[in-house]
């Protein structure tokens, strides 16, 4: 079982994958990507990584120059070769090489570079998360919205690294108007007086695909539930808090700026249940969308 990556078509070690020092991704952070979960061979909501890639990249003036059965085909081959079993696979699309360093997109004319990163999945569904609202604010949507998934990631890096520096596992960032925006690589959602609430797309977040399947679980299970802005104030009021990505699915917030919440019991409730959903969501759903789609590719 190895780490393995998938370069415009050719595979080979992860460790051995070579791109060119002039790549925009590598010189700019002038990529998008996604990070996408596979089971058994089947990736979860395949159709809203792919159209989030693409409103990424549309969002950076870019279009994939790969069509989605060609990209599917190689992520199936990838994650065949590595072996996994249960897959973390991550799409990365580059501007290409162009004619760099100049960051004049007049200069950007070569083809992409798609690199497909298959590893093994470690799911980090329902283990608990120190959260510390950190200073550092998520980038403002008019300078670089939170919305497109893209390689520049260095606001949430540095928010992170901030929450790490005073002992905590993930930070909340707010935004220019004080209100809540995300953790480094999730969504949240807090519990008060019974009723959930996450914070809406305009207050600059990414449009997680977890956020949204959370959003329609937690009405079909006669939950209350609303996007709703959300003030600092708001989270240290809340009964519970969680966070949920790819890769997290829920996981409970056992303290909020060093303090410890309460026993998030409705959270707890909660996880069984959405991890039974995703599986039906899979096998109902995905699957044989998944299959239809490498029909295509063949
Ligand atoms: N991150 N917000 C941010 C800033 C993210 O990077 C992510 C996902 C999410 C949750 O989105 P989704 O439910 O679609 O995974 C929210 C992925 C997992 C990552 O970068 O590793």
């Amino acid at each position: 079982m190895m780490n393995l990556c998938n370069i415009d078509g050719v595979i080979s070690q992860e460790s051995e994958g070579r791109i060119p020092v002039s790549d925009r991704g590598f010189l700019f952070g002038d990529s998008v990507y996604e990070v996408i979960r596979v089971h058994d061979g089947v990736p979860l909501f395949w159709d809203e990584h792919w159209g989030r890639l693409g409103a990424s990249a549309a969002g950076l003036m870019m279009a994939l120059d790969v069509s989605e059965d060609v990209v599917a085909r190689r992520v199936q081959e990838t994650v065949n070769a590595a072996d996994h079993g249960d897959s973390y696979v991550r799409i990365v699309v580059t501007r290409g090489v162009g004619d760099a360093p100049n960051i004049d997109l007049a200069c950007a004319n070569s083809r992409q570079t798609w690199v497909i990163m298959v590893r093994p999945l470690m799911l980090a569904s329902g283990k608990s998360v120190h959260l510390r609202i950190v200073d550092r604010l998520r980038n403002d949507r008019r300078a670089l919205d939170p919305a497109i998934k893209s390689g520049n990631y260095l606001n949430n890096v540095l928010g992170l690294a901030e929450a790490r520096s005073s002992g905590a596992t993930d930070c909340v960032m707010l935004n220019t108007d004080g209100a809540v925006t995300e953790a480094s690589t999730a969504n949240l959602f807090v519990l008060r007086r019974g009723v959930w609430g996450t914070p809406p797309l305009d207050a600059g977040i990414l449009a997680g695909i977890t956020r949204h399947a959370l959003l329609d679980f937690l009405t079909a299970a006669d939950q209350r539930v609303n996007e709703q802005a959300l003030t600092r104030e708001d989270l240290l009021a809340a009964d519970e808090i969680f966070l949920c990505s790819t890769l997290r699915d829920i996981s409970p917030v056992s303290h909020l700026d060093g303090l410890p919440m309460g026993a998030a019991a409705q959270t707890a409730r909660l996880i069984p249940m959405f991890t039974e959903h995703l599986r039906r969501r899979r096998t109902e759903r995905d699957l044989p969308k998944w299959r239809a789609l490498l029909d295509v590719s063949r």
